[in-house]
């Protein structure tokens, strides 16, 4: 069984999406944990019905919430296998990463390295690639490393946006793309088919 912590900020359709693969694709794995930066995350509502725990989490002390320099004792008790940043807009202490080389993922909607880095997420993506007149679009998973969006790519998928007229239609293009890519980079990883070989990220067929 692979045990993920999934780290969330907004809404939480790619949680949801990986919530929905379980009991199909994504048998051999569990979500143990879920956390966000924010207390009254809507993600969070998700989770109810299951019985996930949840920890909002800060970089300071605040009422009701842990601080990410309790985060690796929580991710060792829970004996966390991989760590999943599902839209999640705060930045993973250097200390988590190193504990968890190669093994934490993060869903970009928009195909990396373009796109990418300190404020690009949500809208703020869309808006950029519809500005630049991008034809195509498409979201990636990656590794994370110290610097944001920076990490090896491990998947990508694209979808033609030659024809939207505004960044919204790209944003539910991209997202479709997402909901499936996640999973399938999850999948990936719990049976252990994601290989780095030449300093590239190799997945592994059937
Ligand atoms: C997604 O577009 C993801 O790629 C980005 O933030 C968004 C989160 O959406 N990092 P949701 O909360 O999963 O619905």
């Amino acid at each position: 069984m692979l045990r993920i912590a999934v780290f969330v900020s907004g809404r939480g359709s790619n949680l949801q999406a990986i919530l929905n693969a379980i009991p199909n694709d994504l048998r051999n794995v569990e979500i143990s944990v879920v956390l966000s930066n924010k207390a009254d995350c809507p993600a969070f509502d998700r989770v109810r019905e299951y019985q996930i725990p949840t920890y909002s989490i800060s970089y300071t002390h605040k009422e009701g919430y842990i601080t990410f320099l309790e985060l690796p004792a929580i991710l060792k008790e829970l004996k966390i296998d991989l760590i999943v940043l599902a839209g999640f807009l705060k930045k993973i202490p250097d200390e988590v990463i190193d504990l968890y080389q190669n093994k934490i993922i993060n869903i970009h909607p928009a195909l990396l390295p373009s796109f990418g880095g300190k404020g690009m997420y949500g809208m703020n993506v869309h808006n950029e690639v519809f500005n630049a007149s991008a034809q195509v679009s498409g979201a990636t998973v990656h590794f994370v490393d110290k610097i944001y969006d920076n990490g090896k790519i491990i998947a990508q998928q694209c979808v033609d946006i030659s024809n939207v007229k505004n960044p919204d239609e790209i944003a539910e293009r991209v997202l479709k793309i997402e909901h499936k890519l996640l999973p399938f980079v999850i999948k990936k990883f719990s049976e252990n088919k994601i290989v780095l070989r030449n300093n590239r990220v190799y997945l592994l067929e059937e």
